[in-house]
């Protein structure tokens, strides 16, 4: 028992649990990511998956992303991602929807599959279906050799290193990685993405471990103070728009998993039609409002929550003034482009939830009634 305590606390690597560290390996496992992959200074993203098959990309009808949990959020970053920078129709499916819906699946369809665990039993169900249509079936895995990996045609794997704590957070990062790796390649190559614009990306992306890392720092300590304000919740609300919107349904589930607090998230739009009922002084409120992206309509919708006395944490770009001014408590990142903002966005919101999850003593690393991988349907 002895031995078994101190090989944990020797993985932990200092922190004091499998999800902090996680979080904190970010920078590296970003850049882990691109390694080998992103050559910025020739210009070129080396993807042999891709590359491979690129004409099957190419002349897809459309691809179809199934995945679950946290992966289903990376999945729908990934259809803005790939539909802006390729103009490849993309649908994102719950892999446990999809395979009991009889869907319209050809041999024009290309599928991909994101999964950390590569053992998720209802993605690769799904999979499996799609697989005897015809479609051509890509994976974007962590796990190495994993079930998912190996029925797939082809892949990426996402090289992020284990992840241990049930919430998932450095391999989230690590999909949105790849699926911005495959959105630029395929865009460059099928002429919708120009080199300027793409030598820029690449730059801003090849740059993202340090702001990441710079995240980090600056928002560490300040999530903890945060945190111990909203103890004590029994609601939460996190609003987004655009690429920002999968990113609030993440920081909620992050919340949700791990600190038993019920949240939700809503693309901030849509507030008005049903959630807005639920705001009043009791209800805090994550806005995630960077200033590229519908950030104007935003700040509308934070008068909408102010006027109602809602509690607003507010994520915004560093300098920001708008938001801020209305905000309760103020979280800021570097600004980027808009689609890198949930990559960056997310760390902070990762923290928030953790720290709330540990001030109430939940065990973060191993949430009630969840499990790491669920390989039941
Ligand atoms: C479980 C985990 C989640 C994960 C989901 C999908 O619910 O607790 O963190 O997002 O499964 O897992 P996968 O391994 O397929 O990404």
């Amino acid at each position: 028992q002895e031995l078994k305590l101190s090989l944990e606390q020797i993985e932990k690597g200092g922190y004091e649990h499998f999800m902090l560290k996680e979080i904190f390996e970010q920078p590296k496992s970003v850049h882990d990511t691109m390694r080998g992959r992103l050559l910025v200074d020739e210009g070129v993203i080396k993807m042999a998956g891709i590359w491979d098959h690129v004409e099957r990309f190419k002349n897809a009808n459309r691809i179809i992303i199934i995945a679950c949990g946290t992966s289903w959020h990376a999945g729908l970053i990934g259809e803005y991602l790939i539909e802006e920078y390729a103009r490849i129709p993309v649908e994102v499916e719950y892999a446990s929807e999809f395979r009991y819906r009889n869907p319209i699946i050809t041999d024009k369809d290309v599928v991909i599959a994101i999964s950390q665990s590569g053992e998720t039993a209802d993605t690769m169900a799904a999979l499996k279906l799609a697989k005897e249509k015809g479609a051509f079936i890509y994976g974007i895995c962590n796990v190495v050799d994993s079930s998912i990996a190996r029925i797939t045609d082809a892949g990426s794997y996402t090289h992020a290193g284990p992840e241990i704590g049930v919430a998932s957070t450095k391999a989230f990062t690590a999909q949105l990685t790849i699926l911005t790796l495959i959105a630029f390649k395929l865009g460059k190559h099928n002429g919708n993405l120009g080199n300027a614009e793409f030598m820029s990306l690449i730059a801003e992306l090849d740059a993202l471990p340090k702001k990441i890392e710079e995240v980090l720092n600056t928002t560490h300590e300040l999530t903890q103070n945060i945190a111990k304000d909203f103890v004590k919740a029994t609601n939460f609300l996190y609003l987004g728009r655009g690429y920002n919107y999968p990113a609030a349904l993440e920081g909620a589930l992050k919340l949700k998993e791990i600190s038993y607090i019920h949240a939700e998230g809503y693309p901030a739009a849509e507030m008005k039609h049903g959630p807005i009922a639920l705001i009043d002084e009791n209800m805090p409120i994550v806005i995630i409002a960077p200033k590229k992206g519908h950030y104007d309509k935003i700040v509308s919708n934070v008068q909408e929550i102010k006027a109602r006395k809602g509690k607003i944490i507010a994520v915004v770009n560093k300098g920001d003034r708008q938001v801020s001014e209305m905000a309760d408590y103020v979280i800021e990142i570097p600004e980027t482009s808009e689609c890198f903002s949930p990559i960056v966005a997310s760390v902070p919101l990762q923290l928030l939830a953790y720290y709330i999850a540990v001030y109430r003593g939940a065990n973060v690393d191993q949430p009630r009634n969840l499990a790491k991988s669920v390989t039941v349907e």
